[in-house]
């Protein structure tokens, strides 16, 4: 039974975590109605190389969720845009990138995978996130000033405003649950402030959305300066760990991660960031716990050496699922999820433009 609802009552009812068999109306060809499953959505950029901070902080996470979740992932090839691309490249990134998430486990059969442009709603509500977001509140945030910092000359006006976008991907799907890395902490906090914001204006519009961070792996650091998160944008192919990295290259990398001098190995992110972050990525993969771990060892080389195999061993399944899939069934997978999103996306658009009084 699908039952249709009108604007306010599907916001209610998807606020409520889908007591009912659907928040909006869905046609035939939208997923499966999944009655009392909290709606998951989360979103990477198609820049870069894919790391394995991305993979411990978010995508793996993605995968699990599927199981009680009505989840839906997005490639945000539109944020992507923020710093300067070459033409095709954001669409190769796409691509690549659909192929990563399939290799990772995301199962189209499960969970909606597609990319944020071929979702116009995206670009539309980015607009009336922008009319409830102040400049004070972007001026602070963390990343903005970072990668603005970070460049010279050009700075576009979508680095600045980015956040916004970041809060009508998320709204327009009546998410329950975001998972991300630590990093986009301040993200989510102000996306939940625009719809508290937008709700108490315009009325209740937006499902007021929660992150989940992992325990483990929700910053994993960059090997060669370890106080410096992992980073797609941050150039430092040392101490990065590629999701295509080959064993040889792991090991080398964790073998020249920088630790400190004193031999002891302890759990302290603060006072010894770089042995902490192995031991983290030792217990992200093992399922252990990073303080616990410690204790099994006297020196760095032996924590290093576990470290490196266990990584490996976690990586192999994703490279080798990634090199059985094709360009063609990667796009064909995003074209049918884009048509799915948009089924959600715009019953939601239609109720924010009613709530504010638009044409
Ligand atoms: P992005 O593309 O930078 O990263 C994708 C996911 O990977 C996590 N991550 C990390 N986790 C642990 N350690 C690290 N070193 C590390 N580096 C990255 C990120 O936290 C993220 O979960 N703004 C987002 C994309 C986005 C989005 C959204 C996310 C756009 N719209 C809506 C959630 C919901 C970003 O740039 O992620």
């Amino acid at each position: 039974m699908v039952v249709i609802l009108n604007d306010r009552e599907s916001f209610r009812a998807a606020r409520t975590i889908r007591t009912m068999t659907s928040s909006v109306s869905r046609s035939a060809t939208a997923p499966d109605p999944k009655p009392n499953r909290p709606r998951v959505f989360s979103g990477i950029q198609p820049s870069g190389t894919t790391h394995l901070g991305n993979y411990l902080g978010a995508l793996r996470i993605w995968a699990k969720l599927q199981d009680d979740n009505d989840a839906i992932y997005c490639i945000v090839d539109l944020h992507a845009l923020t710093l300067p691309k070459e033409p095709g490249e954001v669409l190769a990134g796409t691509v690549g990138m659909a192929k990563m998430l399939l290799a990772v486990g995301i199962d189209p059969d499960r969970s909606v995978l597609f990319a944020q442009s071929q979702v116009h709603e995206h670009a539309e509500l980015g607009w009336l996130m922008q009319t409830v977001a102040s400049y004070g509140e972007l001026s602070r945030m963390t990343q903005f000033k970072d990668k603005s910092a970070r460049r010279t000359g050009f700075v576009s006006v979508g680095l600045f405003t980015y956040p916004t976008l970041q809060a009508a991907d998320i709204l327009l799907y009546d998410t329950n649950v975001v998972p991300v890395g630590d990093d986009q902490r301040q993200h989510l906090e102000l996306s939940r402030d625009i719809a508290i914001r937008f709700n108490s204006r315009y009325g209740e519009t937006f499902v007021v959305p929660e992150h989940r961070i992992p325990a483990v792996g929700a910053r994993v650091m960059d090997l060669q300066h370890p106080q410096n998160k992992m980073s797609k944008s941050v150039d430092s192919p040392q101490g990065t760990i590629g999701m295509l990295d080959t064993p040889k290259e792991i090991e080398k990398k964790i073998k020249r991660a920088v630790t400190d001098n004193d031999g002891e190995v302890r759990y302290d992110p603060k006072a010894k960031p770089g042995v902490s972050n192995l031991l983290e990525l030792l217990a992200a993969a093992t399922g252990a716990n990073p303080a616990d771990l410690a204790e099994n060892y006297s020196q760095y080389g032996p924590l290093k050496a576990d470290t490196a195999a266990a990584l490996i061993a976690e990586l192999a399944p994703v490279q080798k699922r990634l090199a059985e899939i094709d360009d063609q069934d990667a796009i064909n997978t995003l074209h049918a999820g884009a048509k799915k999103a948009a089924e959600i996306a715009a019953p939601v658009m239609t109720r924010a433009k009613k709530a504010v009084g638009l044409l």
